[in-house]
């Protein structure tokens, strides 16, 4: 975060309390919050305990936590559970049996509506599918699939039969997929044959094609239909491939829940990291059930007659904790949105939350800032009467876009609540409680029960403003990163011995204890609330024949929170051209995805290094953000900062 944005953030003094008629109902109160919290540091074994009776076990646990392989911590080792079972089937013996699980509305404006039931028999199908193509607990499947039910059916009917998912956001490119594939060597891929997204349609089967050409491991891929009547003309390769409604027209809608150990892997996602290769974060099946069934309990306030609408993709962690799984180990009733928030009119997220009475609306910074400037007319044209509590999440929130959010959108009555967390935590970690926490816009406020968190210098002394660490290990925490356990623990504990895991985020705690999270400390930027590791660009830089060397930085951007700058040099008699440039965004929207296009791409002769040859980002921050320039005199040939600068500026 840029000195200006820092300043008004850590200037930010007013105070919002939630209102008398908001705390009086809510899951967590002042009076039952600090016994709560203090049993939740003192005592976290009793504490989590408590939390995971609430939901069913096959058989119950022998120890809550075993550190003895720290820091691969065990969670309720010794018990067996399933957390499709307990997202479905523990809701249909009440009332809940026929109520709205999942609303969903697509782009065009068809839309399905879930009951409990239903979810219960689609996903026994699917799961019975997934058995017929020969898929067995521990199989890896892969999901690269639009913002449909089936994403959600999909994931749960892998949990069922104890299959471990792995979602592919469906914006990356077939290279990514393909690396993905190979990296979890899963044995299935579904897919559709398009999705709607501003009015086009996008062929993600054949973007699958491409990806598994040349792939062993796959044999079996499914095709959910999305075109309604017939489906989008996609190549159908006799043997692999599978349309979806005929595999499992007929199928038994009952398929029993497999009994999960607590460790059982329950799905993997891949993210990026400060090296070239993305990381498959793991997560684990008890641990993961808990956190997320009580940190969406508490932080959503979740009620029976709730209409809880999270924006974020299936393909990243908040869509699993926060679309899926947390609201359905609840019984609430979870919306979900197939396409862009400006189709066919910037009104589109109003007009939904009229149309389906939406009460908790859980979005990201930069949505909301693009909403701002898209024009208050646009929120205003809709009965936004329904909503009661407003979230965000995924980059630092500043202070004028929380509280145009408070005042255009929660009419100033809903608390909102801004969730600090990440993919490898599971869950939510710092946040407001909404019935309990006075909030500071743009600050996460404090941490969740059994989140124990400081602020360290590198040296491990604490302090006001460092790094943010976490003490004490939770539930929810990954279990590893698939295939590397050696970079789990270098990358998130060996900075201060093993003690504490290191997020990777900058942040400071103010006079009255509450947090504020300036974002990354390490080579990762976050555009749009999508990671993107520097290192990771630039080695798809590098792999282009006319590139040398490459450097990229993140640069603060109006609506995107962060924006990437890559400079760039040439090889020898590679002359730096318009149509370049351009070859060069394609080639990283081809790598990566269309997501991670730079802004832009500066063509120079040389970057600026030490002596030691050590690229200097700072100074190319400093250029970027047009800052006075720091100490050069580290710089083996200076002359390349002034020239960079001007070829910045001209540019
Ligand atoms: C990184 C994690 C967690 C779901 C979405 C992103 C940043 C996330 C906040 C927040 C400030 C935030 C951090 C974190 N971040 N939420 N409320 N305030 N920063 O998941 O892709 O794993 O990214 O997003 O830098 O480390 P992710």
């Amino acid at each position: 975060m840029d000195d200006k944005k820092l300043d008004s953030v850590l200037h930010e003094n007013r105070q919002f309390a939630p209102s008398e008629e908001f705390a009086s109902t809510a899951s967590v109160t002042p009076e039952s919050y600090k016994e709560l919290y203090q049993k939740s540091i003192q005592d976290p074994e009793a504490f989590w305990a408590d939390v995971a009776s609430e939901l069913h076990w096959f058989k119950p646990w022998d120890t809550v936590l075993d550190e003895s392989e720290k820091p691969f911590f065990k969670w309720f080792s010794g018990g067996t559970t399933n957390i499709a079972y307990n997202c479905i089937d523990r809701h249909l013996d009440g009332p809940s049996r026929n109520k709205a699980a999942l609303i969903w509305e697509g782009e065009p404006g068809d839309s399905r509506v879930l009951t409990y039931f239903d979810l219960y028999r689609e996903v026994n199908q699917f799961a019975n599918a997934l058995k017929k193509l020969g898929v067995q607990k521990g199989d890896r499947v892969a999901f690269y699939l639009p913002m449909i039910p089936e994403l959600a059916i999909g994931i749960l009917a892998c949990a069922r039969i104890g299959a471990v998912h792995s979602v592919i956001f469906a914006g990356f490119s077939a290279d990514s997929i393909r690396d993905r594939v190979l990296d979890m060597e899963a044995k299935v891929v579904i897919t559709s044959d398009g999705s709607w997204r501003r009015g086009k349609l996008l062929t993600l089967k054949n973007t699958v094609d491409t990806a598994l050409e040349g792939v062993d491991c796959v044999s079996d891929v499914i095709i959910v239909k999305r075109g309604q009547g017939e489906p989008f003309p996609c190549h159908v390769q006799e043997g692999r491939d599978h349309w979806y409604h005929r595999l499992i027209d007929g199928l038994p809608i009952h398929c029993e829940a497999s009994e999960q150990e607590a460790e059982d892997m329950l799905f993997l996602l891949y993210t990026s990291g400060t090296t070239g290769k993305p990381k498959g974060i793991i997560h684990s099946t008890g641990g993961y059930q808990t956190y997320a069934y009580l940190t969406a309990k508490h932080v959503f306030d979740l009620k029976p007659e709730d209409v809880y609408w999270c924006t974020a993709d299936i393909g990243w962690i908040t869509g699993h904790s926060y679309l899926v799984y947390g609201p359905l180990l609840n019984g609430a009733t979870c919306l979900m949105y197939e396409g862009a928030p400006n189709y066919p009119d910037n009104g589109r997220f109003w007009e939904i939350v009229e149309k389906y009475a939406v009460s908790i609306f859980y979005t990201a910074p930069t949505a909301i800032r693009a909403f701002m400037k898209w024009g208050d007319q646009w929120p205003e044209k809709y009965d936004l009467s329904s909503l009661r509590l407003l979230g965000t999440v995924g980059e630092p929130i500043n202070p004028e876009a929380w509280i145009w959010y408070n005042e255009k959108i929660g009419a100033e009555k809903c608390p909102i609540v801004d969730t600090w967390w990440q993919t490898e935590t599971g869950g939510i970690m710092l946040t407001p409680l909404p019935g309990v926490t006075p909030t500071k816009p743009g600050s996460c406020c404090h941490p969740f029960f059994g989140v124990d968190p400081a602020i360290l210098q590198e040296d491990g002394t604490e302090t006001d403003g460092g790094l943010l660490s976490i003490r004490k290990p939770w539930p929810g925490i990954m279990r590893g990163i698939y295939g590397d356990p050696e970079r789990f623990k270098a990358t998130y504990w060996s900075k201060w011995d093993g003690e504490y895991y290191f997020p990777g985020d900058g942040a400071k705690k103010d006079e009255d204890g509450y947090f504020w999270v300036l974002g990354r400390v390490d080579d990762v930027v976050n555009v749009s609330g999508h990671r993107i590791g520097t290192a990771e660009l630039e080695s798809v830089f590098v792999e282009h024949e006319a590139t040398a060397e490459s450097a990229v930085i993140g640069v603060p951007h109006e609506i995107k929170g962060q924006g990437l700058v890559a400079f760039v040099t040439l090889k020898e008699g590679v002359t730096a051209t318009p149509e370049l440039e351009k070859e060069l965004a394609g080639f990283v929207a081809q790598k990566i995805g269309k997501f991670a296009v730079p802004e832009r791409i500066i063509f120079s002769a040389d970057l600026p290094k030490t002596r030691s040859g050590k690229i200097m980002r700072r100074l190319l921050r400093d250029i970027a953000e047009g800052r006075a320039l720091g100490n050069v005199t580290t710089l083996a040939d200076p002359s390349v900062v002034s020239d960079l600068q001007k070829h910045y500026e001209e540019d």
